[in-house]
């Protein structure tokens, strides 16, 4: 399948403290890319780039074709790029209804629409909480909320960072029906995971990040056979 996303040689970081030293990876339409790598490696400074909050310093972001590097990252959502922030990153005060509505944006076209109510359908317990605000919310439930946050705006790619950290095995469970029923319904995924074993249940394609690079790309199984690999790049 044609890649829906295509890093090339991506270096970025924070002023001149580069963390990315030239990264190339790819998810394929329909696919979920999987993004592993020990704490502090760059996962995040990496969805950050994508999303253009920290543009890159050299290489290319390609969004279908189209060259995204140094878009703003307004101009990214609009093209298709939803976030669902690690930490969640919900307003405390807003409640479930107004993280919604301030985020729906209009189909791409020639795309089925995510409204709120079709959102709600696939996360049916959101419902009953609409009235909640954020700070009331446990973290399965603001990490649901963060996700159809990002699937009201209509993405056709979403980048997901440690969306299960912290919850727990029923909750994980969830988010991964989630994920699969997202990526049937035809929306792409980048997932940045701690947890191998879900990361590993759900990736047509693994990255494993160290030293600013990606140090192993391909599929998963290859990986898990291999203990010795697992170790030199994931510590585990
Ligand atoms: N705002 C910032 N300013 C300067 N350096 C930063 C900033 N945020 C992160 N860094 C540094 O960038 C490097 C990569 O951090 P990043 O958050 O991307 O790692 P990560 O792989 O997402 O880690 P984790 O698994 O803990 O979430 C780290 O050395 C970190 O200290
Ligand atoms: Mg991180």
């Amino acid at each position: 399948m044609a890649d829906l996303l295509a890093v090339t040689d991506l270096c970025a970081g924070y002023g001149p403290a580069m963390v990315l030293h030239g990264v190339s990876l790819s998810v394929e339409a329909g696919g979920i890319g999987v993004v592993l790598g020990r704490n502090g490696v760059g996962k995040t400074t990496l969805i950050r780039a994508l999303m253009g909050i920290n543009p890159a310093q050299s290489g290319s972001i390609a969004l279908a074709g189209r060259d995204i590097t140094r878009t703003p990252p307004e101009a990214i959502a609009r093209a298709g790029v939803g976030l669902v922030p690690q930490g969640r990153r919900l307003f405390p005060s807003l409640t479930v209804r107004e993280h919604l509505t301030v985020a729906a944006r209009p189909a791409l076209p020639g795309r089925p629409g995510w409204t709120i109510d079709r959102v709600l359908r696939l996360l049916p317990r959101l419902g009953e909480r609409l009235d909640h605000r954020g700070a009331m919310l446990s973290g399965g439930e603001q990490t649901m909320v963060a996700i159809a946050r990002a699937l009201v705006g209509n993405p056709r790619l979403m980048l997901l960072d440690e969306p299960t950290e912290g919850l727990s095995p029923a909750i994980v469970h969830d988010v991964t029906d989630i994920l699969r029923t997202l990526r049937d319904e035809g929306v792409a995924i980048l997932l940045v995971e701690q947890n191998l074993a879900m990361a590993m249940k759900l990736a047509t394609r693994v990255h494993v990040l160290a030293k600013g690079r990606v140090a192993y790309a391909g599929e998963a199984a290859p990986l898990r056979a291999s203990p010795a690999l697992m170790a030199r790049l994931l510590g585990v």
